[in-house]
């Protein structure tokens, strides 16, 4: 995934895009560029490598004017990381600059298509290819004397050859003071403001200039001036324009005192989980209550089987949801990852329902599989973190996190909202079937107790930083646990492999004993998440056969168990709670104790190498 920003207004441009891409950098930094209109002519500057490294010096060396601009921080998809194939990228004459985020799948036909026209490519990108196509189209257009605006028309034309996603932002130094933008699967944002517009692929570049947004559709062209902007369909030619307002504030998106955003976002998690359960509880009726499922209670109660799509640390979170929703409903629940649900054609009975799960909203896969339902006409729900995201926008019905933007690659908050929604759902369910209210009230209230209780496991960060720094320099890790903390443990290996380049392995501790620990030895830790719930006392002896094999142990167990420091090598305990909440208990410290490692081994948490923060390819 990249980021996009574009600015056309009354002030320098360079500046507003170089603060953009700052704050746009998480979703792709290997590199970054600009491109100004001044006096109609285009100035472009891009580098390889970091923003500050990068594109900010280059533009602090060869700075260049304009009050009209786009810019770009790269996710290399086609050609890798370097100078000529970073974005923004240039038509054959030079005149018009194109920023994408996306894949072009027809591109090497295309190419072939503007090669035999002569057109000479300077890189190995599709976006490339797309510039030339809109150039050429540009040049027919332009010779129709009686088009406002060609290069509109230009981006319409070239886009109905092209097969794949697209987020663009285009300018052309005919028209200097006009910014034109289309989507199709990226996010594609237009920002409102007095005698200036924004084009983004996330409104956190441009939330410190105004939070009046419009959230672009598939398919729309919009067309931006400093006092005004059109949209259009390329399908329906009218496109409905509805005005948003950004929940969130600038402050929100940035790091404060703390020396990573992945460390505030840990300590967010109070918070997090009280912004998810605000206005969803009904103690009265013992139960949890949703303004945006757009189901009606005998809709909800009709439903016989849920699937569950997701991906990544969504995915860990949606088999913990399986867990909770079997248990508190005794519904039948089904975890795909999205991928494999969009392909291998999973049985759907008419009263299924797909719930997706997505901190980003614009998760290609995951909202493949939201569309594959629909077209097989079934109902698609979304636990979705930001607002006016894709998957918001076509799901069904949804629940927001509530979360604010998150914006370390490592998913922390929004994975601890998702537990905490998924915890409300089964019990809303559940309600409307077996759950008894007091089983109902007991659950509620022992979520209602746990932003203190993630207060508390903060309090620990010294000693579990500690504990990191003496576990730093192994290269393998197994993370075992059964039961509900069982995908605890898979997330848990997730968060350390991904930030620290360590080797991680979540692993069900009883399926642990049928090959895979012939890796065990003294030189490979294993976590343990064993709280006291009713898989404890196996959890225990599968801790036994790694300590028989001279595996050092590490134990997430409960406070006052007294037995497991006798058998772990170190222990971080976590407060009681009901066996469902464990694992939202038992993911903080898994996640301190991975980011603090990974800040001992000098890697960069924030923005790990090879990833981004929402993979908005397939
Ligand atoms: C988790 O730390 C990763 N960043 C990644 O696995 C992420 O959870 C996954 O890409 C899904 O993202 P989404 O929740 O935005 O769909």
């Amino acid at each position: 995934m990249c980021g996009i920003i574009g600015y056309v207004g009354k002030k320098a441009a360079s500046p507003v895009l170089l603060e953009g891409l700052r704050r746009l950098e998480y979703r792709g930094y290997d590199s970054a560029g600009v491109a100004l209109l001044h006096e109609a002519d285009l100035h472009v500057r891009k580098k390889k490598g970091r923003i500050d490294e990068g594109i900010a010096r280059e533009l602090q060396s060869n700075p260049a004017a304009g009050a009209t601009g786009i810019a770009h921080t790269r996710w290399a998809t086609h050609g890798p990381p370097s100078d000529e194939n970073s974005h923004p990228h240039l038509d054959q004459s030079g005149k018009i600059a194109v920023v994408h985020n996306g894949v072009i799948e027809n591109y090497d036909q295309l190419k072939q298509r503007l090669v035999k026209a002569g057109h000479q490519f300077r890189s190995a990108t599709d976006t490339e290819v797309l510039a030339h196509l809109i150039g050429e189209y540009f040049d027919k257009r332009r010779v129709e004397r009686s088009e406002p605006n060609p290069l509109t028309l230009a981006v319409c034309d070239a886009l109905r050859d092209v097969i794949g996603t697209y987020g663009i932002a285009v300018i052309c130094t005919e028209q200097p003071e006009v910014i034109v933008g289309s989507r199709r699967g990226s996010p594609l944002i237009i920002g409102i403001g007095d005698g200036e517009h924004f084009l983004t692929s996330d409104a956190n570049a441009i939330v410190a200039h105004t939070r009046e947004v419009v959230f672009l559709n598939d398919y729309d062209v919009a067309t931006l001036t400093r006092e005004r902007f059109a949209v259009v369909n390329l399908g329906t030619q009218t496109a409905p324009v509805q005005i948003s307002k950004l929940e969130f504030q600038a402050e929100d998106s940035q790091r404060g005192e703390f020396p990573h955003f992945m460390l505030k976002e840990i300590f967010e998690q109070p918070r997090t989980v009280e912004n998810a359960l605000r206005g969803r509880i009904d103690h009265e009726g013992a139960t949890a209550r949703f303004g945006g499922l757009n189901l009606s209670p005998a809709e909800l109660r009709a439903i016989d089987r849920i699937v569950i799509a997701a991906s990544g640390t969504s995915w860990h979170a949606a088999l913990i949801g399986e867990y909770l929703i079997e248990e508190l409903a005794h519904l039948p629940v089904e975890v795909e990852f999205a991928h494999e649900f969009c392909y291998r054609n999973c049985p759907l009975e008419k009263n299924t329902v797909l719930l997706v799960i997505s901190q980003s909203g614009e998760t290609a896969d995951t909202l493949m599989a939201l569309r594959e339902a629909k077209r097989r006409g079934h109902k698609a729900l979304a636990i979705i973190n930001v607002v006016g995201s894709t998957i918001a926008r076509e799901a069904d019905g949804g629940i927001y996190m509530h979360a604010g933007p998150e914006i370390g690659v490592a998913s922390t908050k929004a994975f601890i909202s998702t537990l905490t929604i998924l915890t409300l759902l089964g019990v809303h369910l559940g309600r409307m079937r077996m759950l008894s209210a007091g089983r109902a009230t007991e659950m509620l209230k022992a979520l209602e107790a746990v932003p203190k209780q993630i207060e508390s496991l903060l309090q620990q960060d010294e000693s579990i930083k500690n504990l990191a720094l003496k576990y730093a320099p192994a290269e393998d890790f197994f993370f075992l646990a059964r039961g509900y903390t069982f995908p605890a443990a898979l997330e848990g290996a997730l968060k350390l492999k991904e930030i620290s380049y360590i080797h991680a392995e979540g692993y069900s501790a009883a399926e642990m004993k049928h090959g895979p620990i012939a890796l065990i030895d003294e030189k490979t830790p294993t976590v343990f998440v064993v709280p006291q719930d009713s898989m404890y006392d196996k959890t225990m002896a599968n801790l036994a056969m790694i300590r028989a094999r001279k595996g050092p142990v590490i134990a997430v167990a409960t406070e006052g168990d007294l037995e497991i420091a006798k058998v772990a090598d170190d222990v971080i305990q976590v407060p009681r709670t009901l066996e469902p909440l464990y694992p939202i208990l038992t993911s903080v410290p898994l996640q301190l104790f991975a980011y603090h490692i990974a800040v001992a081994r000098g890697c960069d948490v924030d923005k790990p190498r090879n990833l981004a923060k929402s993979v908005t390819v397939q």
